[in-house]
């Protein structure tokens, strides 16, 4: 034994051969953290005070080879400063510059995940042989980072800089034969030859069959690019990165500025810019929320899992009661994820609608070469559509989509639970309607609660889950363990008129009808809030939800909340409702739809809006951005806290992450709760003071004034 340590250790093999082995102990996978850089430097003094050796060989001890930097360190570590996250990249870079330069060939043999830096230091080895169900990448700038551990200087000078940027900007997995063909790796090896090959590779290099001071050579040198080619070269990647990026992305053209500085440069000149590089976006607020997204998720993962473990029983069969737009839609994901489906409706053109749009989804994916035929044809015929109750008692959930009544819906529950087994889970995807409410139909309501899917369903991550007074801790865990099988994101929320994501959403849309009433071009405020980072603005998002189901809402949640959603004034959207504009659906609302040449309805302003809806708007005003912001976001902000302070949501991580899965609120803000932590909330009470005029949503809760007396934030 050379080293031995809780993170990884050394041995020496036949041969004169080193292994450095990786297998964090207690973790289920391995990863850069601070424990284990600190460990490679010790590892790395060892090696290369011990005689006599020839080679070494990288492998890893977990079925993943190394998953990269312990990304919980990162929110300390990127709140310390410049300085502090030098120290950080320079240390385990040193680390990497040994191994790269020991006095012998190096292989590495990556059996799993190699990411971030456990690619890195792939890169810094002579030699890399891949498994073939192992995958590599470079995906910091998902977290608004780069690469801070030699990956934009050694990636390029392997694989050439088009092909570089075109992995690091994008984040991508790469597969064994993408990463072959680039020449990322020398080899890829079936999981049980993997280590064989790479000491073969090894002993081959250590006989001199393979060049790897050429390799190391190429690795430390300036990129092979004159003048002229690296202009041509920067100037139309940098084009297409900050064009696919956005502007509030920073990261991936940062990526670019930082290969084309380093360009002349030697290694460690190159790796000096790369630091600068990294240190200059880790302490941006971007950086900030998508890590804290990145966090976020990994905690609801962990409470989702958590639900999972105490379901009584796994969902094999399930049933959905409507075949509509929602009811196909959950037919058709289940199918998909490989939960059988009954779908029921009360007429048979529902149900050919239903299995339609079915049918229109999965032959995209065959088109588009990720299916194949016969699997669609599998997954289409574990949809069972029908009209009668036949097969309910053998059902583990069914979800009710029928339409938004409540008379309707309580007659259908009473119905459907005389049909199905005594302990099958009945859960509602109802938008608006108390799940309290709806369980006084019923005689089990313990087995009941919300399910609360997003249109299009198989495109919305978000499923929110609603329990009730009465909804068991098994009926939740079912339901939350069906959601997971259906690949969506759960949160388990409380029951309140429009649940978590629609409770807050109807203020921030009454923000933008106050704002019309006030005389904001309904069209200026959409450019604004989109500029801001929401995918559309209110109007055309109203648009798209339809207005006739938006005005709906609206009156459940005046009913619901009279002192903040209730509006003495007629509004827009109402406008448009009574002239039938309903929006996307019937192809008029704030905005013309018309299909485009791809059949994707297009969105065109027209003037007969403003001319519907001139009687109550008011006089023409100009209204800065910051101000359209603060009026729109305001309301939703305040909902949002009066939710955690009603628990109708437990934390903020979960909070955030609804808006972002359920209405695509911008990933760079990272959350309504990590916005106001980022502007402040000093600054936020001064946005309430000024708009307090406008009614109660844009008063501050009780936990936000206490948060702002004594100063604390919300992550
Ligand atoms: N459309 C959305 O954006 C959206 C989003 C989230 C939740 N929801 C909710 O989902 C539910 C369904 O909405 P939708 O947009 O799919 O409506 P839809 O009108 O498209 O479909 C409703 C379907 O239910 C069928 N139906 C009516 N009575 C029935 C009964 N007794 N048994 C079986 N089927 C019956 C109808 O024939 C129709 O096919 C509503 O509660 C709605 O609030 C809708």
């Amino acid at each position: 034994m050379i080293y031995q340590s809780d993170a990884l250790t050394v041995t020496r093999l036949e041969g004169d051969i080193a292994e450095l082995h990786f297998d964090l102990q207690g973790e289920s996978v391995n990863k850069f953290d601070q424990n284990t850089v600190t460990h490679l430097t010790a590892a790395l003094d060892a090696i290369e005070a011990e005689q006599g050796l020839q080679g070494l060989l990288v492998t890893s001890g977990k079925p993943v080879f190394i998953v990269g930097a312990d990304i919980t360190e990162f929110t300390g570590l990127f709140g310390a400063g410049a300085d502090e996250i030098k120290g950080f990249t320079g240390l385990n870079n040193a680390n990497f510059n040994r191994l790269q330069n020991l006095p012998y060939p190096s292989v590495v043999a990556i059996n799993g995940f190699a990411l971030g830096g456990g690619f890195e230091i792939c890169l810094a080895c002579d030699f890399r042989v891949m498994s073939t169900v192992a995958k590599v990448g470079l995906p910091e700038t998902k977290l608004g980072i780069l690469p801070g551990w030699g990956g934009t200087v050694r990636l390029p000078r392997i694989i050439g800089v088009d092909e570089a940027v075109m992995w690091i900007a994008t984040a991508g997995e790469k597969r064994p034969d993408a990463a072959l063909k680039a020449g990322a790796v020398d080899a890829v090896a079936a999981p049980e030859q993997l280590r064989e090959v790479a000491l073969t590779t090894l002993n081959n290099a250590i006989a001199g069959q393979l060049d790897y001071a050429a390799r190391r050579a190429q690795k430390s040198s300036p990129l092979p690019l004159n003048d002229t080619e690296a202009m041509m070269t920067f100037f139309t990647i940098k084009q297409m990165v900050a064009q696919q990026a956005g502007r509030n992305y920073p990261a991936p053209v940062k990526v670019v500025d930082v290969i084309e500085q380093a360009r002349g440069m030697d290694l460690e000149g190159a790796l000096e810019v790369e630091a600068a590089g990294f240190a200059e976006l880790a302490v941006t607020p971007v950086a900030a929320a998508l890590v804290g997204v990145f966090l976020s998720d990994q905690l609801l993962g962990k409470k989702a899992r958590g639900w999972e473990k105490q379901a009584d029983k796994k969902v094999e069969q399930a049933a959905v009661l409507g075949a509509g737009i929602m009811g196909g839609g959950i037919a058709y994901q289940s199918a998909y994820k490989g939960v059988p489906i009954k779908m029921k409706d009360i007429n048979q053109a529902g149900l050919d609608l239903g299995l339609r749009e079915a049918n229109k989804l999965l032959s995209k994916q065959v088109d588009r070469g990720r299916m194949t035929p016969s699997k669609m044809g599998e997954v289409l015929s574990s949809i069972d559509p029908t009209l009668t109750y036949g097969g309910f008692d053998n059902v583990d959930i069914v979800v009710e989509a029928v339409v938004e009544n409540p008379k309707v819906k309580h007659a259908v529950l009473a119905e459907t639970e005389k049909q199905i087994g005594p302990d099958t889970v009945l859960a509602s995807n109802t938008s608006t309607i108390s799940i309290d409410f709806l369980a006084e139909a019923l005689e089990r309501p313990e087995n009941f609660c919300g399910m609360h899917f997003f249109n299009p369903v198989h495109a919305m991550p978000l499923v929110e889950v609603i329990r009730g007074e009465k909804t068991s801790d098994t009926a939740v865990a079912r339901t939350v363990a069906y959601a997971n099988k259906m690949g969506k994101k759960a949160v388990v929320v409380k029951d309140c008129p429009g649940f978590l994501v629609n409770r807050v959403l109807f203020p921030y849309f009454d923000g933008f009808s106050k704002l019309v009433r006030d005389g904001a071009d309904f069209q200026a405020v959409d450019k604004v809030m989109e500029r801001w980072g929401w995918p559309m603005g209110p109007a055309y998002l109203m648009d798209v939800v339809g207005i006739d189901t938006g005005v709906h809402a609206a009156e459940v949640m005046a009913e619901g909340f009279p002192d903040r959603m209730k509006l003495d004034f007629k509004t827009a959207t109402e406008v448009m409702f009574e002239n039938q504009r309903l929006g996307q659906k019937n192809g008029i609302g704030f905005y013309e739809y018309i299909a485009d040449k791809r059949g994707k309805p297009k969105k065109t302003a027209v003037e007969s809006t403003y001319e519907l809806i001139a009687p109550v708007a008011g006089e023409r005003t100009e209204f800065s951005d910051e101000d359209i912001v603060a009026r729109m976001m305001l309301p939703m902000a305040t909902e949002l806290a009066r939710c955690l302070e009603e628990g109708i949501v437990e934390t903020p991580a979960e909070a955030d992450l609804a808006l972002l899965y359920g209405l695509g609120f911008p990933p760079f803000r990272g959350g309504v709760f990590r916005w106001m932590d980022t502007v402040g909330l000093e600054f936020i009470a001064a946005a309430s003071e000024k708009f307090a005029h406008l009614g109660k949503s844009y008063e501050l809760t009780d936990g936000m004034k206490a948060k702002l007396a004594d100063g604390t934030t919300y992550y």
